[in-house]
This record gives structure tokens, sequence and C-alpha cells, in this order.
């Protein structure tokens, strides 16, 4: 119980409104006796909460102890039915808890489901799409043709009916012990922790029917398993062993099912990834990996694969939030982004996840960076030194909006997946889109393992570290340096563009220092906040490179302060914001000394004129500005492509400051989740 309760906690950062345990329940002698049953507790709010549901339960012995015992956990955040206990996960199969199931994700044709389990007398309780789930597994067990069906099977047909996204873990009284999981457009991983060696590094898939003649028996894929015309020829699976994972003394294993890597990193950091429609099943300390069919392009095996994450990564430290903290470790986040790729003497920049691919990327037709949120924000403000650089079209895309508009792609344009989870739907489902239409896909993301870094041809990890805030903030810095290195790496035989290269490059090398210049206005914008945060609405106005600087500040102080914020391009002014300036209207202006210098200055008349008092972010030599403006937050000056990573952090900051003193949790903002998995 303390693991799983643990395990949730991990996850808490990703948003949830109820959470919910299912365990093995009786005694142990009775479990093992066969007399096995499910004990489900379930709450709305916190984890909290549910661990003091758990405290309350009168018939729980915690002291029972079970040879192999499974349990499941789960927070969920609403799509389908409000937070309730009841419409909390595990949701079950019937009021004897014969299957349970945990669920990330939609399924889209539960409604049919739902109506064809109700015409068998299914009786439903919650709202859920995912009580189908749980209902259809028990249909199936009950009407199964013969008596040793395995779990893995049962949930492989299971997920055939399955429409939409899902992610889940399974447990049955009639398996006991048993625990399966499966995914498809969800991360799930698989924790492996023993101190004895394991049976294998790579575990084989097993397949269950092979595509290109009618056999229909397990078996995996060994290169030496091939007959001439290719087939598998395997021996079936109930006696081999080289297709399973197991401790070397056969029993003392444990394995831990998770969507994140951070719920398990505590236990273990060996770790495997699950692939869309794996099933994963571990019965009697041996797991298996499953699939129905083996399709062209796929990996026959799945790696054990060592995370390199720590414990401390996803900690709060000294902090007293995690935004505050990922905030404060930009001068070393960029830097993670940036070693063993830039080398600031002799100007060159390295990004292994392309160099085989470059070639193709230059001779692309456009580039497209496609995106939602901060990561957009990301894309929006390199854009104009890629188009500079690369001296090609860049469109920049919001996910969702690409896929509506059907955007016409074609095979020799390059789409970039710029992502901090790796995970986002939208993204993801534009990431299908594109590599249905013979694009190249790229992507950019600070997650190993997850679904856009797996699923594209190529990609940069921008290895800002875990980024547990829901607001995201290094990872917008990080992603931001990772698409200036691949510009510079675009243009590093381009003899003209050599001189442009060095500048930025030798930006990139004090940026840290920067950065950390940048941080130490945190107590002066902690006093900026203290005067604006009783305001109903924040206006932040700039344009070129730091239109994306607006853009992302108005994000972050919606997204945690609630306050309503927009950026604005101060090209745009006249043409219709300007009607919002008056004195009381509380305005912050970014004015850097770029191309759009003068342009700026006059946005800053214009608002000036209509009495207006803006707070200018602006360079710290510049006298000028600071003489017209009632108040300025002064930033050092740095090439002008990468100004915008100075001049986005003292809107973050104060972010963060005008939600601690609007009494808002800043981890957690309201009906917001850190991974955005469904549509
Ligand atoms: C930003 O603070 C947000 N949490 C959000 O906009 C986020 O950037 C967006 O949901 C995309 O997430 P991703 O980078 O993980 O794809």
């Amino acid at each position: 119980m303390e693991i799983l309760l643990k395990g949730l906690l991990r996850l808490e950062y990703r948003g949830y409104d109820s959470a919910g345990v299912g365990i093995d329940g009786g005694n142990g002698k009775e479990w093992e006796a066969n007399a096995r049953s499910i004990q489900l507790i379930k709450q709305s709010g916190k984890v909290k909460a549910l661990d003091d549901e758990i405290t309350k339960q009168q018939d729980m012995d915690m002291d029972v102890e079970f040879d192999v015992h499974l349990g499941i956990a789960h927070t969920r955040w609403a799509t389908h039915g409000a937070p309730s206990p009841v419409n909390s996960h595990p949701q079950r199969s019937d009021k004897s808890n014969e299957f349970i199931v945990i669920h990330n994700g939609i399924i889209t044709n539960y409604k049919d489901l739902r109506k064809f389990l109700e015409s068998k007398g299914y009786e439903f309780e919650s709202e859920t799409d995912t009580e189908t789930i749980a209902k259809l597994v028990k249909y199936m067990y009950d009407n199964r043709e013969s008596e040793d069906l395995s779990f893995a099977t049962l949930v492989e047909r299971v997920t055939q009916q399955l429409e939409g996204a899902f992610v889940l873990v399974f447990k049955s009284v009639h398996y006991p012990g048993e625990a399966v999981g499966t995914r498809r457009g969800g991360p799930l991983l698989i924790g492996v922790k023993s101190d004895h060696k394991l049976s294998t590094d790579h575990i084989p898939i097993l397949y269950r029917s092979c595509t290109c003649c009618v056999s229909n028996v397990l078996y995996c894929m060994s290169p030496a398993g091939k007959d001439k015309k290719g087939c598998p020829t395997l021996p079936r699976m109930e006696q081999d062993t080289c297709h399973t994972l197991f401790a070397e003394d056969k029993k003392s294993v444990e394995y831990y099912f998770a969507s994140d890597a951070s719920a398990v990193i505590e236990h273990t950091n060996r770790v495997i990834f699950l692939e869309d429609d794996d099933v994963a099943a571990v019965t009697n300390g041996r797991l298996t990996i499953h699939r129905i069919k083996r399709t062209a392009g796929d990996h026959p095996a799945r790696a054990i694969q060592t995370l390199q994450m720590e414990l401390q990564q996803i900690m709060k430290g000294n902090y007293s939030s995690f935004m505050q903290k990922e905030i404060f470790e930009q001068p070393e986040s960029v830097v993670n982004t940036m070693r063993g790729r830039v080398n600031f003497d002799d100007n060159t920049v390295i990004l292994g996840g392309l160099k085989d691919h470059i070639k193709e990327i230059q001779r692309c037709r456009r580039l497209i960076l496609i995106a939602c949120g901060t990561s957009y924000h990301a894309g929006v403000a390199t854009r104009q030194v890629l188009e500079e650089l690369t001296e090609l079209p860049v469109m920049v895309e919001l996910a969702s909006d690409f896929l509506d508009r059907n955007t016409p792609v074609f095979r020799d344009d390059v789409c970039f997946f710029i992502s901090q989870s790796g995970e986002t739907a939208d993204s993801l489902m534009a990431l299908h889109y594109c590599k249905e239409r013979g694009a190249l896909t790229v992507g950019v993301t600070n997650t190993v393992g997850s679904s856009i870094s797996r699923e594209t041809d190529c990609g940069v990890h921008i290895n800002a570290g875990p980024e547990i805030g829901v607001a995201s903030t290094k990872a917008y810095t990080s992603q931001f340096v990772a698409l200036i290195m691949f510009a510079l790496l675009m243009c590093d035989d381009r003899i003209s563009m050599q001189p442009r290269r060095r500048e930025i490059i030798q930006g990139l090398r004090v940026l840290p220092d920067l950065i950390k210049e940048v941080l130490s206005l945190d107590d002066e914008i902690q006093r900026l906040a203290a005067e604006l945060y009783q305001q109903k609405s924040v206006l932040i106005m700039g344009r070129g490179y730091h239109y994306a600087t607006c853009l992302e500040g108005a994000l972050k102080i919606k997204e945690i302060t609630y306050m309503h914020s927009e950026g604005i391009l101060a090209g745009e002014l006249k043409h219709g914001p300007l009607a919002l300036v008056d004195k009381l209207m509380p305005v912050i202006m970014i004015i850097m000394r770029d191309h759009t210098y003068t342009k700026c200055q006059n946005a800053l008349q214009q608002v000036v004129a209509r009495s207006g008092r803006p707070i200018v972010i602006c360079d710290k030599d510049d006298y000028e500005t600071a003489k017209s403006s009632s108040r300025t937050i002064k930033v050092p000056h740095c090439v002008d492509c990468l100004q915008g990573v100075l001049s986005v952090i003292p809107l973050q900051l104060l972010s963060f400051h005008l939600a601690v003193l609007r009494g808002f949790d800043v981890d957690f903002p309201r009906n917001l989740a850190k991974s955005v998995t469904v549509e």
C-alpha cells in the first residue's frame, strides 16, 4: 500500500481530481488456498484523502504477508463523469470485483460497448468510459471457449474491441498474482527490480499469429527462427524461456507498471518502455510481452533500459514549489541541453540524433514546427532564426489546428514535433498524420522513451531534466536552445553564414551566466507582483524575437494565477488592442535593442499617449527606454536571437509570485494536467 500511495504522490504533478487502489484482500493464507478477493478503496480529491480513507478501513489487515501479490492504483483526471469515488479507478466488472482495471485515455466507442453489455444484462454503476472495459473483460472471460485462456490473451481480445486511446492495467481474482498491462496512444513502462541477475536484457516479443502464414501459435522472432519463406518456426512458447524475464533465483523480483518513470525511480532505474499494442503480462514472477501480429518495421524485442534520472531530480529540495525550482535550474538546464553538442572553441555543433538525416533535412522544401502550448511558443520564438540560418520556409503550427485544417503535407517536408512530455495527444496525432504523408519527422522532447521520441524518424533530446511543475519553464528555454542548435547545424558549411554562426555560438557560451543575472532580479519582481496581484488582467506586448515571450508570459500568468492575460504583437496594437489601454490597465512591454527597436519605441509612445503606464522589460544599457517608462526591468544584453531566453524569465518569475500572492497552488493549477494525453 505504501508503494502504491508513494507512486501516486510522485505522479501528482500530472494533475488529477480523484484516486483509488485495488489490492489483494483476505488474508495471505486464505488467498493462497484460493479464497481470493480484491479490495477496492477510492476517493475524490488528493492522494492524502485516499490515504485517510484507507486508514479508516476496519477490515484491512496491513500485516498480512503474501508470497506473490499485485496492487494497482490510479489518479484520475475526469473526462467522463464528475470526480467521485464511484467514477474513480480501478473500475470493476461486477460487485464482487472479479476484474478490475485502471485506465488513462478515452475509449471513443464506449457508448456502443455499453449498449451491447447492457443488452447482456450488465448493470453499470459509474459514468465512465472505463467501466465498459472492466465489464467487457468479464463478458469475454465468462464466454471463453476453453478453461486455459491466459490473462494476456483475454486482454488482447478486449483491446481488439476498443477504439480510442488507452493505457490499461488489469487485475483479476481469476488470475491471482498476475498483472496484465497494455497501451495504445499513451505511455506505459515497466520498472524491474531484483537483487539477482535478470535472465535477459532484451525480451523478445511473443506473436500470436503470423501475417505471412496461417500459423496461430505463440512464437517469437529471433534471427534463427525463420523458415525459407521467412515465416517464424520457433517452438511453442509454453516450454520456452527465451522470451521471459525473471530473476536468477526465479522469485525475488518486483515489477512496477507506471505511466511515468518518476513513479518508479526510487525503486529501480531499469525500465522497459512498451510500444502501442504490446500486452505485457507478469505471471509467477515472469514477464512476457505479447503482440497479436507482427507488422513491417516492428522491433522484435523490448530492451531493458537504464534511466539516468535521479530521485533528487523529482524532489523539491529547498524550493517552495517545483515550478520555482525549475525556474532557478535554468542556468544548468540550458548547459545540459548544450553539453557535448556545442564546441565553443571551434564553433561547431553536433546533434547525434540528427546526424544521419541532416543532409536530407538540408534538401527539404520546408520545415513545419508542430506543438501545443509552451512548446508551440518555443517554435514561434525560434522561427526567425531558423528562417535566417536555413533559408527555408518555416511554418509554426498548433497541433490541434494543424489537424483540424487537414494541412497539406508532402514527402519533401520536414516536420518537427516539439513536446516536453513527448506524449501530448494532439502532437502525437499530428505526428501520425505527417508520417502517413511521407514527411520526415523529427522529435524535440524532454522525455527519453516517450511516444514522440520513439515514433519520430530522428530527433533531439533537450536534456532539461524532469519537469514536474505543470507550468513549463526550463523545458521552454531548453527547447529554444535545442532549436537554435539545429539552426546552427543546418548552416555549418555555409561560408557566408560563419560570422553569424560564431556570434550565436559565443552567445550560447555566455547564456547560462546571463540567465543567472536575470534570476537575481527575483526580489524586484516579487515586489512588482505585490503591486499587481489584485489586478484582473495583464497585457504583455512585444514584437519580433519577443512576440513568443509575450505569448509565453501570458500563458504562464493565465495558467497559474487565473488572471486574464494576453500576449499582444506590438505591430497589431493599433488594429484593436490599443482600445484596452488606459491608466488602470496593467501593461508589460518588451523592448530590446534589435531590428524592431524603433518600432517598439513607437508602440511605447502610443501606450503612454493613452495614459498607459507600462512596465518595460529592456536591455540594461538602454537609457532611452528607461527615460520614457515609469518602470523598467533591466536584463543583460545578448545576441538578438537568444535574447528571448532572457526576456521570458522575468515573466516566469512574475507569474510564480503572482500565483503565490493570490494563494494558489503553483504546481497544481486548476483544471490542468501536466501531460495532456487526451484530444
Ligand atoms: C505550459 O505551461 C503548459 N503546461 C502547456 O501549455 C504545455 O506546454 C502543453 O500542454 C504541451 O505539452 P508538451 O510540451 O508536453 O507537449
